[in-house]
């Protein structure tokens, strides 16, 4: 009786699994973009406003922010993230602007890392309102945060941002490593003339502590004012200075980590990392999507091609309705930002509300 009851279960246990194996193959086939591309992580910007002003992002007067009422609630936003998912999203970083303004967002938080498929959720903060927040973050569930800090020195902070909130985001830093993050990683714009001179200080921060310290090259994103080319500070410079006064290793990158290159930084608890946006851009490798607060689906930061979900979303449209707008932005994915061609006259104004 047993060897005939395993002569039935048998194939029907193997069917199951040649189903699932050829469902999880077409679920995979639909996350390809036009250019092979897969596509499982979304930049989710829950807020357009922030608390401070730095100078490569958003002027210090006259920004026109989104109106209350265009934003997505977040039981909108949780809807869309979730009909990600189904479209193969594994991974999803929660941006702003700074999202720690965003009334109630640790709830939110709490809620996105209940959703059932998502391997990994992040949060990139200003840092300004961490020490509060940090417990409620870490109780979310979120497991990684990336604070922006372009300067260590309280008096250039205040220049690059346009608040004297030094002191606030290192007690934030504190708090976050209090709770239990790690590894903590810390991203760094390095504008010439204005923090260059700073990148050995934090590559000593990195000996000094446990943060990954990642150095982004500036974008012609945001305030266009700042942006000009005699700015630029490429990640090779920044590699070259670092090495001549300490000693860099390959740390070989994980899944999860993006664009970065990584290194260990010999004697160090932490790492730093080099984003090297621009100079050896990596389109190719691009696994993106943006969903702006107001509900927009974006393919590349630098393109200007945007889906609306919020409409359709509004007026009640099915599930399937908004899965295939989903499935067009992932296909429709453009191929690569081309700013090296246009170098440096582009520039795509607000990334508060792109999403970082
Ligand atoms: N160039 C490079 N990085 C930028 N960010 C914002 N604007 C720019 C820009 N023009 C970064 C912030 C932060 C992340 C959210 O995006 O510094 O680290
Ligand atoms: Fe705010 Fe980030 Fe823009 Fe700075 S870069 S003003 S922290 S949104």
């Amino acid at each position: 009786m047993a060897g005939g009851s395993a002569k039935i279960c048998l194939p029907r246990r193997s069917i199951r699994s040649y189903w699932g194996v050829l469902f999880n193959l077409c679920e995979r086939l639909s996350l390809l973009d036009k250019n092979h591309r897969v596509i499982n992580y979304l930049r989710l910007s829950v807020t357009d406003r922030c608390n401070l002003r730095c100078i490569y992002c958003m002027p210090e007067q006259g920004v026109q922010f989104i109106s209350h009422r265009e934003i997505l609630s977040y039981e909108e936003m949780l809807r869309i993230v979730r009909l990600c998912v189904h479209k193969g999203i594994r991974k999803v970083r929660v941006t702003g602007g700074e999202p720690l303004v965003r009334k109630d967002v640790t709830h939110f938080l709490e809620m996105l890392c209940n959703i059932e498929g998502l391997e990994e959720i992040s949060l990139t903060t200003n840092g300004v309102l961490l020490k509060r927040f940090a417990a409620d973050i870490k109780n979310s569930g979120i497991r990684r945060i990336n604070v922006s800090l372009d300067s260590l020195k309280p008096e250039r902070f205040f220049r690059i941002t346009g608040k004297d909130y030094f002191e606030r985001v290192w007690e934030g830093l504190e708090a976050a490593e209090h709770v239990g993050f790690h590894p903590i990683k810390i991203n760094v714009v390095a504008i010439k003339g204005i923090n260059d001179d700073e990148i050995l200080d934090f590559a000593e921060l990195a000996v000094r502590k446990p943060y990954h310290i990642r150095f982004i090259e500036l974008m012609p994103v945001g305030n266009q004012s700042t942006w000009n080319a005699e700015r630029f500070v490429s990640t090779d410079e920044i590699y070259q200075l670092i090495q001549s006064h300490a000693d860099l290793s390959p740390v070989k990158s994980n899944p999860y980590d993006g664009p970065a290159q990584r290194f260990k930084i010999k004697g160090g608890q932490g790492e730093i990392g080099l984003i090297s946006a621009l100079s050896h851009h990596f389109c190719d490798q691009c696994n993106r999507l943006r969903l702006t607060p107001e509900g927009h689906l974006r393919g590349c930061l630098f393109s200007d091609q945007e889906i609306d979900l919020k409409t359709p979303l509004r007026q009640k449209k099915e599930d399937d309705d908004l899965l295939q707008l989903i499935e067009l932005a992932i296909k429709n994915k453009p191929k690569e930002h081309g700013l090296l061609k246009c170098f440096p006259r582009k520039c795509v104004p607000q990334m508060n509300r792109i999403g970082g």
